[in-house]
């Protein structure tokens, strides 16, 4: 079977890594979060990871060239054993767009779908001040919304929830910003393309993952 690719596209906080983490169990996809990966590399030290702190902390994208090779060696250690792939927050910009499908060309590979998430800014800015996440696990919490069940421990390894870096409000302010100059253009971008499809982010978890199987299950 030939994989699939799809872009989850949105603000920071409109609930891809969320959705993806869902969605990659249910149809035995690999997630692709470029955050993660950065943060899993700050978290080791790595040299990766000690060039990405100085831009995450600040709520800036790192250079395109360094987050394409980094996609790219994903790529190649998980074809073949997945039925596809979900590209969560990235591309971030219209450069790395096409880096993107230059790799997935040289593979004779296409993008299937672009899911846009629908966010207005006042929700995004809660659900970004309001995420907590396991620093052991890295199961994301919502106060809101999934409150862990007990004070601010992890369900799961009892270990006290934290708050990452650039979940701070003046830092969150810098990454919209970052957002709408770079990567918002990303949305007319792909609007060009028959690929793109917009889902309202607003509407629960559980509700904007119907909407994303109907997508993913071509209904
Ligand atoms: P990254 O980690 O990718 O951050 P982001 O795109 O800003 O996305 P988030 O992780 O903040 O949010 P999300 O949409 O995944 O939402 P989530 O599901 O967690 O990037 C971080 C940094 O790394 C960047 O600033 C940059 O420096 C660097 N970087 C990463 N990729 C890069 C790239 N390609 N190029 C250059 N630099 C890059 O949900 C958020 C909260 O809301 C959670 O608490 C969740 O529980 C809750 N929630 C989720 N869905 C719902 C819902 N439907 N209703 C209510 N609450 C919800």
């Amino acid at each position: 079977m030939k994989e699939k690719f799809y872009i989850f596209l949105g603000p920071p906080g409109a609930g891809k890594g969320t959705q993806a983490k869902y969605l990659a169990d249910k149809f035995n996809f690999h997630q692709i979060s470029t955050g993660d990966i950065l943060r899993y590399n700050v978290d080791q030290g790595t040299e990766l990871g000690k060039i990405a702190h100085s831009y995450i902390s600040e709520g800036k994208l790192v250079p395109d060239d360094i987050i394409l090779d980094l996609v790219k060696d994903y790529l190649g250690r998980f074809r073949g054993q997945v039925n596809g792939f979900i590209f969560d927050g990235f591309p971030r910009t219209i450069d790395q767009a096409e880096g993107l499908n230059e790799i997935l060309q040289e593979n004779q590979n296409k993008i299937d779908k672009v899911i846009y998430f629908n966010v207005d800014e006042q929700t995004i800015i809660a659900r970004n001040i309001n995420r907590r996440v396991c620093p052991k696990c890295k199961k994301v919490y919502n106060l809101l919304v999934k409150p862990p069940e007990h004070d601010l421990l992890c369900d799961i390894c009892q270990v006290e929830l934290v708050q990452r870096e650039d979940d701070k409000p003046d830092v969150i302010s810098d990454r919209l910003n970052v957002y709408k100059a770079k990567t918002e253009p990303l949305i007319d971008f792909y609007k060009q393309t028959d690929k793109f499809v917009e889902i309202n982010g607003q509407l629960s978890v559980e509700q904007v993952a119907i909407h994303l199987e109907k997508e993913i299950n071509g209904i």
